[in-house]
């Protein structure tokens, strides 16, 4: 990947035109005559000398189709005849609801421009902040929206951003799922109407996640032009791509306006998420590419340690108490977990739930985070202890945003989770949500878990969220303004997290919501690593990790190898295969290793001290997905490239073979052709003809054969290719 690595954002004054390019993107918007500020180009990166005239709108199609339903604006407010999705609606208190904005000024910032639009008559202020970074091009897009008149203004309705690309033939990517059933990549071609991706829930959700890629034509990983998008919003979010009646296309996102409506009063702001956007000419696989890098440079946290690094550093490989003990745990059977982890070469041992209050299974203990004198009557000092000594960091699970009704803090403060006043109460795995929306409330979310961390040496958060929201009321605010909570319980959780990481600088903490129920570009700026899913059996982790990286980077893409037959289908595989399936992310282990035999523990061993020499590249390096898993495909593998081309590692694996088929020879992508390569199995063998080294060319070109012995089910291979 070769990035023109400068930005420039000009305003040319006479035409009214903004243009942003960096990377190899340009976009362009300009003022058009009515005063509407429209889109002029979204693409590849234009020579300097190119210029666009002044935006035109579009004229009247009908009667039916006014020109400005089919003009494509920036930031649309719902006034004049709009039939498409508006990015601002609001209603005033004498009851008009029409709203029109038309460009007033615009400033140049660090990277880009703030361009404020003002309603045509009344104070109702937008500032669009447009933000394009040098190496990538992704553009960042949000706005800030002002009440500088008198009275309070209600917004039903407020987007980050709206997208347009002009008419053509498209295929929308988008993430849908289910728990245990996350990222499963579906693709449809654009039709008349909207598609809309969302969520109600109160946070981001297993079911749908903020990111979206839209191709020009077919599908296609490795050519053609991609633009695609992730909103950074942990609350509830919605992304509609709706395709006109002139065939043109839209993508607007921002906060889900179900339920919403924030008042704004005077003299107040709301600042939405940030919308990005990104364009690639190299397929899905390119977009996914940049979008890693981004998140690698821009998105995701440094700590203390890895402050001013281009990249954070990669994640530990760590060990995990969950599926081995449940909430069983106690000081002995986690240091003795403990020694094992060590001897596998594990780095950070993390215990989960069950350590606190009382806290026997999932009924009772949420909210008491008191460590629990039963199963740790000396505190956790001896076992943190035990886990430094044994060369080891330690990490903790915690979730701090709900309570058991069976819990000393629910008897005190009933008042303290989201409800309706003498409405029931609906439980999901026997808890409720604190309303973190409120003051009180956030004070003890910080103040235990700062009081942890200052009391504990504890290096790792492990941070759940096991339930959506109900009955979503916060009762100390009169009935009009409780749909703040929407908007408040996020900024307070993202609050809370920048303070914690201030003043424990080098704690690393992790998202989990009942494994990818909290994924998106918002938190990320939090936290450094996430649990894709509580699913962790090998083979349908292949699907999911696919899709996952479509949009996510593998650095933050935690996989635990964990026992078989795997709980959730029963299946049976070798720990081969689970050990590459989860090296293909940044591994855990999470099985009961008291169980396992020497052979499997000495295997284990060596495949964590290979995965250490070579993980910078797997999970920082370029992604090429060479053979899809998914619908139902015998085979799938991928390859990553560190970014000087240096090294390589090819994971290869086998679902089920059939009629004797051997697998694909792979074609490998993204080294220099010029260059030597020298290839190493990690696990498995090449075709014994195949060259001990040969060159970029030889390898992208002629490609890599498997062992011809390489069949069955369930198999896995893993090269590594290092230059000379
Ligand atoms: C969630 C998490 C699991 C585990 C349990 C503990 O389901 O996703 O990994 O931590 O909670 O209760």
């Amino acid at each position: 990947m070769t990035h023109a690595q400068s930005s420039s954002s000009t305003f040319d004054p006479a035409a009214k035109v903004f243009r942003l390019d960096g990377g190899r993107v340009t976009y362009v918007f300009g003022v058009n005559s009515r005063g509407e500020l429209q889109q002029l180009y979204w693409g590849g990166r234009l020579a300097g000398s190119d210029t666009f005239p002044a935006a035109k709108p579009m004229p009247e199609w009908s009667s039916f189709d006014s020109s400005y339903t089919t003009t494509p604006q920036e930031y649309a407010g719902w006034g004049s005849g709009l039939y498409v999705e508006p990015a601002l609606k609001v209603t005033f208190p004498d009851g008009n609801r029409d709203l029109v904005l038309h460009y007033e000024s615009n400033q140049p910032t660090d990277g880009g421009f703030d361009v404020v639009l003002k309603d045509i008559q009344r104070p109702i202020y937008v500032i669009l902040h447009y933000r394009i970074d040098a190496g990538s091009g992704m553009l960042a897009r949000s706005a800030t929206i002002e009440n500088r008149g008198e009275g309070p203004v209600t917004i039903e309705q407020a987007a980050a951003a709206a997208w347009a690309l002009p008419p053509a033939h498209y295929t929308l990517n988008y993430l849908t799922g289910r728990w245990g059933g996350e990222w499963t990549l579906t693709q449809e071609a654009i039709a008349p109407g909207s598609r809309v991706i969302e969520s109600r829930r109160g946070s981001t959700s297993h079911q749908a996640n903020p990111w979206f890629a839209i191709q020009a034509g077919a599908p296609d990983e490795d050519h053609g032009e991609v633009w695609f998008g992730a909103l950074a919003w942990s609350g509830s979010w919605r992304i509609t791509v709706e395709q006109d009646q002139l065939d043109a296309v839209r993508v607007t996102g921002g906060f889900n306006p179900f339920d919403f409506g924030y008042v704004l009063h005077p003299g107040e702001k709301l600042e939405t998420p940030v919308f990005y956007g990104g364009y690639s000419s190299d397929g899905l696989g390119g977009a996914s590419r940049l979008l890693h890098r981004f998140e690698l440079e821009h998105i995701l946290p440094r700590t203390a340690k890895t402050a001013g690094q281009t990249f954070p550093r990669p994640r530990p490989v760590i060990y995990n108490s969950w599926e081995a003990t449940e909430f069983n745990v106690n000081e002995a059977g986690q240091m003795a977990l403990a020694e094992k982890a060590a001897a596998l070469g594990v780095d950070r041992f993390v215990m989960d739930d069950g350590w606190f209050g009382q806290r026997k299974n999932d009924h009772a203990g949420l909210g008491d985070w008191y460590v629990n004198p039963e199963k740790f009557p000396h505190g956790l000092k001896p076992l943190i202890d035990r886990v430094h000594s044994l060369g080891m960091d330690f990490g903790l699970w915690v979730e701090p945003e709900m309570v058991n009704p069976d819990s000393d803090l629910y008897r005190a403060h009933p008042d303290w989770v989201l409800n309706f006043p003498g409405r029931p109460r609906s439980e999901q795995r026997n808890q409720l949500v604190l309303n973190l929306a409120r003051q009180d409330v956030r004070d003890f979310v910080f103040g235990f878990l700062d009081k942890l961390l200052t009391e504990n040496d504890i290096a790792f958060l492990k941070w759940d969220y096991n339930r959506n929201w109900s009955e979503p009321g916060w009762d100390q605010l009169p009935p009009e303004e409780q749909k703040r909570v929407y908007v408040a319980f996020t900024r307070n959780l993202y609050g809370i997290l920048a303070e914690l990481r201030q003043k424990h600088p080098n704690v690393e903490i992790e998202s989990c919501s009942g494994g990818g129920g909290r994924v998106d570009l918002g938190i990320l700026r939090y936290t450094d690593e996430v649990w894709p899913s509580d699913n962790t059996d090998p083979f349908d982790r292949l699907t999911q990790q696919d899709g996952f990286t479509y949009a996510y980077t593998p650095q933050i893409m935690m996989a635990w190898v964990t026992d078989s037959p795997h709980w959730l289908n029963k299946r049976s595989t070798s720990l081969s295969y689970r050990m590459l399936s989860s090296m293909q992310g940044s591994l855990g282990i999470g099985a009961n290793i008291e169980k396992w035999t020497p052979e499997e523990t000495a295997l284990a061993k060596r495949l964590i001290g290979e995965y250490h020499k070579v993980q910078a590249t797997i999970v920082q390096g370029s992604l090429y997905r060479l053979i899809s898993p998914r619908n139902g495909s015998e085979f799938s593998a991928t390859q990553t490239v560190n970014a000087d081309k240096s090294q390589s590692v090819v994971f290869a694996f086998i679902h089920s073979t059939q009629e004797g088929r051997g697998f694909p020879r792979l074609k490998l992508e993204g080294l220099d052709p010029a260059a030597e390569y020298a290839i190493r199995p990690i696990e498995g063998k090449a075709r014994s003809d195949t060259p001990a080294q040969a060159s970029g060319a030889w390898w992208m070109s002629h490609g890599l054969d498997m062992d011809v012995d390489f069949r069955g089910d369930f198999q896995a291979a893993a090269f590594r290719l290092d230059r000379k």
